[in-house]
Formats: C-alpha cells, sequence, structure tokens
C-alpha cells in the first residue's frame, strides 16, 4: 500500500512500508515538490508501481509533472520512471552519466533528449526553486545525487539517514530516540557496508558539511520526514556507525532452518 501526507506546504510524501521478515520495516518514500514546475523525486518501487501511481494521482496529476530527479538507479526508485515518462511526454529525468549508464543496462533506458544531467556541486533552477546537488556522505550506489531546496530549505537525502523500523510512524520525531539510532545504524550497516572501512575525520568531514546547510527538515527515501532538529541526532548516529556491529546475513543453514518451518507450517 502506498499513501501520501504531506511534508511542508508544498511538498507531498508517498510513501510503503517494505517488510524484511525477522529485521523490521523499510520505509520507500518518494517526493511530490509543487510550483510552476512540478518535480518529483523518485518513482517508487517496481514491485508497487500501480499504488504508487495511484497514490501519486492522488496529490498530482502525472501530465502536470515536468521533472523526475532521480536521486539513483535501484529498483526501490526506478518502478514508475518507465511508465510515467510514456505518459508524459515532456517529463525529463534529471540523473547523471552514471544514472544513464545503469539504466542502459535495463530494458528501460533513458532515452538521451528526456534526460538533463546534474552532478554533485552543481545547482540548477526549475520554475524560480533553486536545487543545489550533493553526494549524500552515505550511499549504496555511484550515481546517488541528493539535493538542498533553497525554497524550502528542505534537504533531499536519498539513502542516507535511512532507518530498519519496527514500525514507520509519520514522523521520525516520534521514535524514541534510542531506537531511532539502533534503526538508523542497522540500515547504515546493512545498506553502505563500506562504512566501517571509512577513514572517521573524513566521514566527519562529510557529516560536517551536512550540518552546514542546517536543513529545516530532512526527506530520505528511507525514513520518516525528519524536523530539521533533529540533525544532531540523525548525524550522530551515523558518526557511530562505523563502530557497530557489521551486518552479516543469514547463512545457508539459517535458510534451510527458515523453509523447514514454512513446510512444517504448510503440512501443518
Ligand atoms: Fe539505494
Ligand atoms: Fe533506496
Amino acid at each position: 500500500m502506498v499513501t501520501a501526507y504531506k511534508a511542508a506546504p508544498d511538498i507531498e510524501v508517498l510513501t510503503s512500508n517494505f517488510p524484511i521478515p525477522g529485521f523490521g520495516f523499510v520505509p520507500i518514500n518518494a517526493f511530490v515538490i509543487k510550483g510552476s514546475e512540478p518535480i518529483l523525486v523518485d518513482t517508487g518501487s517496481m514491485v508497487e508501481s500501480a499504488a504508487f501511481q495511484s497514490a501519486l494521482r492522488s496529490v498530482i496529476d502525472p501530465a502536470d509533472l515536468r521533472w523526475i530527479w532521480l536521486t539513483h538507479t535501484d529498483f526501490d526508485h526506478t518502478g514508475s520512471l518507465q511508465a510515467l515518462l510514456a505518459e508524459n511526454p515532456r517529463l525529463r529525468v534529471i540523473t547523471t552519466f552514471l544514472g544513464v549508464g545503469i539504466m542502459s543496462l535495463t530494458t528501460s533506458p533513458l532515452p538521451m533528449d528526456r534526460v538533463h544531467f546534474v552532478n554533485p556541486g552543481q545547482k540548477i533552477n526549475l520554475g524560480g526553486r533553486t536545487l543545489a546537488a550533493f553526494r549524500p556522505p552515505v550511499f549504496d550506489n555511484p550515481s546517488t545525487t541528493g539535493f538542498y531546496d533553497e525554497k524550502s530549505g528542505v534537504l533531499f537525502s536519498s539513502d542516507c539517514f535511512g532507518a530498519l523500523l519496527p514500525a514507520v510512524p509519520q514522523s521520525a520525531a516520534d521514535i524514541p530516540e534510542k531506537d531511532l539510532r539502533d534503526a538508523q545504524i542497522a540500515w547504515a550497516t546493512i545498506d553502505s557496508p563500506w562504512l566501517h572501512k571509512v577513514d572517521r575525520g573524513a566521514l566527519a568531514r562529510e557529516l560536517d558539511s551536512i550540518r552546514r546547510m542546517a536543513p529545516k527538515a530532512i526527506l530520505s527515501s528511507h525514513l520518516p520526514a525528519a524536523p530539521g532538529e533533529m540533525i544532531e541526532r540523525l548525524l550522530a548516529s551515523l558518526s557511530a556507525a562505523p563502530e557497530a556491529q557489521p551486518f552479516v546475513g543469514p547463512d545457508q543453514a539459517a535458510l534451510e532452518q527458515m523453509l523447514k518451518q514454512m513446510t512444517e507450517g504448510h503440512t501443518a
């Protein structure tokens, strides 16, 4: 199920909770930024494409969209990309050279006349709204490009600041402090295992660059909307992630145990 809620007067969140059995839920968020040139940030998951498009229609007519900002090419971000491009011929995709390259390996490559390249460090003005692109400190795909919306003061961080949660409220502020820290660290160590190898000073400088943006709100692809005053908590969790226990997935023995339980449950 994909639902919608408002994160700011002109920003809607389209969200669904993806269950990971035994681990909890990962929210999967996309965002609609309204204005004279409406922007859709990411396009939901492949598996929920129909539900995503119906939730999208509840907040905007897809024919009115002008831009899709594709933060990166993972399957939880590209679910309705092709359908929306087919439906609206004037819609263009903001991505990078690598984003186009990765999509060219799928059955739905991005047409070159429908893309607009923005690299981290560059800015683009869309209908009077200046978006400053940046590479988030934590990411799982080389095409990842987040942005800071100078008009609303909202930070769009892609997978960075995501959390693996026991339950998903509408605001990150409703998650108890320790639960949020654990949930963020769990996500960070699963999604970006390279964090355990990084130079701590380099990571601290990266996190500081986010701190200096002083966002009014933080919108992650995998965390409920977070008010700006939570930024220190969100940064502290990532700062602690390299020292956390590295994630190791269930092994073959665990898989066989799970399959046995399922079979027993089925025949009982
Ligand atoms: Fe990702
Ligand atoms: Fe993601």
